[in-house]
């Protein structure tokens, strides 16, 4: 099933979209907002990482699109653990510069949200942000997650290590929110 947001609607990746996610990876101003590896990707890696791919009980990977723009990023959830109700946010990002700020990972991240109360049935889910990502933290604070911790020099990149913040929003943090924010109030999609 497809997600509706109220900018973005998010819905499985395809074929189509390698060239976007592949490019964004080889990005190096990207790199250095995730954590990972900074291994050059190539068409046959990202084929081959597309192949193996499935969305299922244990993770839900989502292509960011809008209706002007067409794909324009990704968002997902992993390690999803049925018996204690959470999972983590997976690969929050919005491939073309040009059109961040525009709150569509907001929008990404409320839809996504929804989803994993609202169907799902979760309790709690799980983020983090290196520490000099004021775009994710941003987001990440916004849509309900709550601080709950930092790792010390977590990630090692750019000759340096660096802090992660952790993060959780619980069911009870996004109902708050939305009692607050009147997010979905106007949205029509449902
Ligand atoms: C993080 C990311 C997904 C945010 O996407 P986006 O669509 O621009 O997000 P939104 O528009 O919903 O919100 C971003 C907010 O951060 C703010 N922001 C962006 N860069 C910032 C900076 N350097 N310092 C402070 N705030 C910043 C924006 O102004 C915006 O806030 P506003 O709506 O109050 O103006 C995008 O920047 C991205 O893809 N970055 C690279 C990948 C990445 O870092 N992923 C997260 C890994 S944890």
């Amino acid at each position: 099933m497809i997600l509706k947001g109220k900018k973005v609607v998010l819905r499985a990746v395809e074929e189509e979209d390698l060239d976007m996610l592949r490019e964004l990876s080889n990005d190096p101003d990207f790199e250095r907002m995730v954590v990972g590896w900074s291994f050059p990707i190539s068409k046959k890696d990202e084929a081959e990482w597309f192949s193996r791919q499935r969305n299922g009980l244990d993770k839900l990977q989502y292509i960011i699109e809008t209706e002007a723009d067409g794909a324009v990023g990704m968002i997902g959830l992993k390690d999803i653990d049925w018996k204690n109700g959470q999972a983590s946010g997976a690969g929050m990002r919005i491939a073309r510069k040009e059109i961040r700020t525009r709150g569509l990972a907001t929008d990404a991240w409320m839809t996504l949200m929804r989803y994993a109360f609202d169907e799902l049935r979760l309790n709690r889910v799980n983020g983090s942000a290196l520490v000099y990502n004021a775009a994710s933290i941003k987001v990440c604070e916004r849509v309900g997650f709550k601080r709950e911790g930092v790792k010390r020099q977590a990630v090692y990149k750019n000759g340096e290590y660096h802090d992660m913040i952790y993060y959780g929003c619980l069911r009870s943090d996004y109902e708050a929110l939305i009692a607050e924010n009147h997010y979905w109030d106007d949205d029509v999609s449902k």
